[in-house]
């Protein structure tokens, strides 16, 4: 298992370019189970989620193009193998994206219940309300979800809690359903609109994404997808609070700045100096650093995937900043590691309580999740001394080269088997 060392102490520097966003591609790559044809996709982050749907896809009978590095061209025509196993779904929750897909295809689907994570339960029963609405016959048997239809019709379906990738599902089951769809309480995150407008681009009759009621009128087939991922907002994100927690001053490159507006003010309210241009973001940490509260929320609210990021910079805040996270039950797995390293944290429930401390110091770690990872990563870089941080390839599903990009900025990063 490969592990990450890092000296901290050091000011980043530099200019970093954001890869494309994991969580647009991994629906964009579950719908080209709609299309027939020759599927077309640039700008694809390599990260390891994205190779893991790629197998999922070749598992149920797609034809992949082994291409470069950011493109993929794929056709699923001859796809007609219903199930994803176990051994794929199991490392990858987003597998559950092929479920709609499937049954709009195939009029059958077997997709593996993924495994909950270190971060929560993370149930599908959404998903599964939804696609039993568009009249699918859904049972759970042996721990993979089972789904039988002749023909999805449209419905009226109000979501209990935002899901975006039960939207997403339910969007794409909708776009060849018989008749209309509305999506009520919808995700209004720009991977779902951007999954919207692709679908649209290739024949699907979608409205109102981005708001919180989506309309679908389905129709009989869908052209090929041809698409350019758009950048990763939490990636971005992630970047920009690595300048602030290392006084560093970074110019984050081919980012889209609407899509990170609720960690710029976040940042600007805490003192750091955010410059926003019209596809770069410039960050410059000072030495005074504010402490500041954050309340996690659906888009366009202060995104769960940037909580344990951001909450290793408050660790060395003036004050006290309260975090609450509320989308997801367990989001807190870093706190544990972050106390090591000598931050003063208190949790309550959903609450984290975190009293600004002068410094951190470096120390054996461990990484539980993708985002947990990060934030340890961050406030390594910010330490004085030495940190190892074990099971790094929870890093490697959502962050392209990280240790790379780090160093490119002046880290004293290294990967070591
Ligand atoms: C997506 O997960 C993202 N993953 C997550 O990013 C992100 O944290 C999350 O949205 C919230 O923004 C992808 O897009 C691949 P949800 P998703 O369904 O769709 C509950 C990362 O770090 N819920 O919006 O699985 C659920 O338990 C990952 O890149 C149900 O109860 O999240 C959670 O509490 C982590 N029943 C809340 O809703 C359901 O059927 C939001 O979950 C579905 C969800």
């Amino acid at each position: 298992m490969d592990k990450i060392v890092i000296e901290g102490g050091r000011p980043l520097e530099g200019v970093v370019k954001i890869s494309g966003a994991k969580n647009a591609v991994l629906p964009i790559l579950a719908a080209t189970l709609l299309t027939r044809g020759r599927n077309i996709l640039e700008g694809v982050p390599k990260v390891r989620d994205v190779v893991t749907m790629i197998q999922l896809l070749k598992s149920l009978g797609a034809e992949v193009e082994s291409s470069s590095s950011e493109k993929i061209i794929l056709d699923t025509s001859c796809a007609e193998n219903p199930e994803a196993p176990y051994d794929l779904v199991s490392t990858m929750r987003a597998s559950c994206l092929v479920l709609g897909p499937l049954l709009a295809k195939l009029g059958r689907a077997r997709v593996s219940l993924p495994g909950g994570c270190a971060i929560g339960a993370r149930p599908i029963d959404l998903h599964i309300k939804g696609l039993e609405s568009m009249g699918a016959k859904v049972w759970l048997e042996q721990g993979y979800v089972h789904g039988v239809v002749d023909g999805l019709k449209g419905t009226q379906f109000y979501f209990d809690t935002v899901s975006v990738t039960g939207t997403a599902n339910l969007m794409m089951a909708a776009s060849l359903a018989a008749g209309k769809t509305i999506l009520e309480n919808a995700a209004k995150e720009p991977e779902v609109v951007f999954l919207a407008d692709i679908l649209n681009q290739s024949g699907a009759k979608i409205e109102g994404q981005g708001t919180d009621m989506i309309t679908i009128e389905g129709v009989s087939s869908l052209k090929p997808i041809e698409c350019r991922i758009f950048p990763d907002r939490i990636e971005a994100g992630t970047y920009m609070i690595a300048a602030a927690i290392t006084q560093g001053d970074v110019l984050i490159e081919n980012c889209i700045p609407h899509h990170v507006e609720p960690i710029t003010l976040k940042l600007q309210e805490a003192q750091v100096d955010v410059e926003v241009e019209k596809s770069s973001i410039r960050v410059r940490g000072g030495r005074f650093l504010s402490a500041v509260n954050a309340k996690t929320h659906p888009y366009p609210g202060f995104p769960t995937d940037i909580q344990a990021q951001f909450m290793a910079l408050m660790t060395l805040s003036r004050g006290q900043s309260i975090i609450m996270e509320k989308i997801f039950e367990n989001r807190f797995m870093h706190v544990a590691e972050l106390k090591r390293m000598g931050a003063d944290i208190s949790l309550d429930g959903h609450t984290a309580i975190i009293k600004g401390v002068q410094s951190l110091s470096g120390a054996r770690l461990m990484a539980t999740d993708l985002r947990a990872s990060a934030s340890l990563v961050l406030a390594a870089l910010a330490a004085k001394g030495q940190s190892i941080i074990s099971r790094v390839y929870h890093i490697d599903r959502g962050y392209v080269s990280m240790e790379k990009k780090l160093s490119a900025l002046g880290a004293r990063i290294k990967r070591v088997k």
